[in-house]
């Protein structure tokens, strides 16, 4: 390829280094698909504005479809000195119908083509990033269903502080994925708009009908403005956000999974299948695909921030930085899909250890608020409730005891608003069961948070 498919004005020929400077194709190839189905759309309109003979609409999109099958069957030459995924297309483009080949890019520029490539592949990723979300959601909601009667401390600053259902805590879990799930499908909004027509940045003067190719392309709406439509590339921010966002839920539910696998804590058993072994020790049994998650969260954080410094200082409208904005885009959409996978997947192959989470829950006063209610209800102010049973927390510690351990005598020695019914008070049961108001861990609302998440899931089912 010595000629390049610009290289009109010039007379020298591009530099090596410059070629495999500025070259995308290693990367930008995986839009192939959209890049012909846009062009194919592109050229039906050409053809239906007269503004390319019929015949030759016929040849191109014919062409068009060839040289997909070419990519697929890995027939297709790819080469630095083509540049991009659009310059590759367009040049066997050529070589397969020689001048009539050349008429396809009429009334585009590759400032547009490469917006409606992107838009068009997030779409579908977005669309797929969905289901997998739907998937996790689903294993965790049935899980939480399963431990409607299980029993786990709750804790702040890692320290054990009431006792909860580990189906509460798994919810809280659901929650964050279901606003994942629902910032995905608000981003996609802004995806999904129609930017072919905009040429290099200020619009056609051929008569294109823009409309036309939104309604093949199933876009429901066109954008508004040149300039900002091959320059901007807020859409993807926005995708890049979320996705940083759900990885960041799933970096802390490996954290939590992580611990609660742990000896120390001895919560949970991991499956071997998604655990990996030592190179040295025999004995270990790693959890590897947390770990990970939890790792490559870093690298979507960093995606997110990569585009957002590229574009911070750019004069509009395009300009090559912008070539920039899809490695990081292609590693998020990849990182994110395959951490949903994997923990989707071993959500249901989680065993736990309910016992222990359930003595573990007694532990360390777990109960001592609801001591503390519990006067306040005989009449006691807040404040001078939290004393006494601070005081009863430091008598029990003095004496190595735990809040069941000790008589009513004891108990009413620190307050005399203490009667017999304190032992019902202090019991796990009776404490998470209390929690009824709405958010609550008390069963019957945790069952009403899991119905209300289903019917949320079917509420947005098909909202794309
Ligand atoms: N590979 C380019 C990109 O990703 C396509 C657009 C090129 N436009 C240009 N004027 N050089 O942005």
């Amino acid at each position: 390829m010595d000629k390049k498919l610009w290289g009109g004005r010039f007379t020298e020929k591009t530099a090596r280094s410059v070629e495999e400077f500025t070259s995308s194709i290693s990367f930008d190839y995986r839009l192939y698909h959209y890049d012909i189905q846009g062009s194919i759309a592109h050229c039906k309109m050409l053809e239906k504005q007269k503004i390319i003979p019929a015949d030759e609409a016929e040849k191109i999109i014919q062409a068009l479809m060839e040289i997909e099958k070419e990519i697929e069957q890995s027939e297709f030459r790819f080469s630095e000195e083509l540049e991009d995924i659009h310059m590759h297309i367009e040049n066997r483009l050529l070589e397969k119908l020689g001048t009539i080949g050349g008429k396809l890019h009429t009334a585009r520029s590759r400032n547009d083509q490469i917006t409606l490539d992107i838009r068009l592949y997030l779409r579908a990723e977005i669309d797929a990033l969905g289901d997998l979300m739907d998937t996790l959601l689903k294993n965790l909601l049935t899980v939480a269903e399963n431990n409607i009667h299980s029993i786990m401390p709750g804790f702040t600053h890692l320290r054990h502080a009431q006792p909860i259902l580990l189906s509460h805590h798994l919810m809280a879990y659901c929650q964050m994925f279901l606003r994942d799930r629902e910032r995905l499908q608000d981003a996609r909004k802004r995806v999904n708009v129609m930017p072919l027509g905009s040429g290099a940045l200020a619009g056609t003067s051929f008569p294109v009908d823009r409309d036309y190719v939104s309604r093949l392309l199933d876009f429901p709406a066109v954008s508004e403005n040149s300039l900002d439509t091959v320059s901007d590339r807020d859409f993807i921010i926005e995708f890049l956000s979320a996705a940083a966002i759900a990885m960041m839920h799933l970096s802390r539910m490996s954290e939590d999974l992580i611990l609660w696998s742990s000896t120390e804590f001895d919560y949970a058993d991991l499956p071997d299948s998604f655990c990996t072994g030592s190179s040295m020790m025999p004995q270990k049994k790693n959890p590897d695909v947390l770990e990970l998650i939890r790792g490559k969260t870093g690298r979507v954080y960093g995606n997110l921030l990569s585009l957002l410094t590229t574009m911070k200082g750019l004069p509009l409208s395009y300009n090559r930085d912008l070539q920039e904005d899809k490695e990081p885009l292609f590693d998020s959409v990849d990182t994110l899909k395959g951490a949903l996978k994997v923990m989707g997947e071993l959500i249901p192959q989680l065993h736990f250890k309910l016992e222990n989470m359930k003595a573990s829950a007694a532990k360390d006063f777990s109960t001592a608020t609801d001591l503390t209610d519990y006067l306040v209800r005989k009449g006691l102010p807040f404040r001078q409730a939290h004393e006494t049973v601070g005081m009863l927390v430091r008598y029990c510690l003095d004496k190595g005891k735990s809040f069941p351990e000790i008589s009513l005598e004891e108990y009413r020695e620190i307050s005399s608003l203490f009667q017999e019914d304190v032992f019902t008070v202090i019991t796990l049961e009776n404490s998470i069961n209390s929690r009824k108001a709405k958010g609550g861990t008390a069963r019957e609302e945790v069952e009403r948070a899991i119905r209300a998440v289903r019917s949320r899931m079917e509420n947005t089912k098909g909202s794309r």
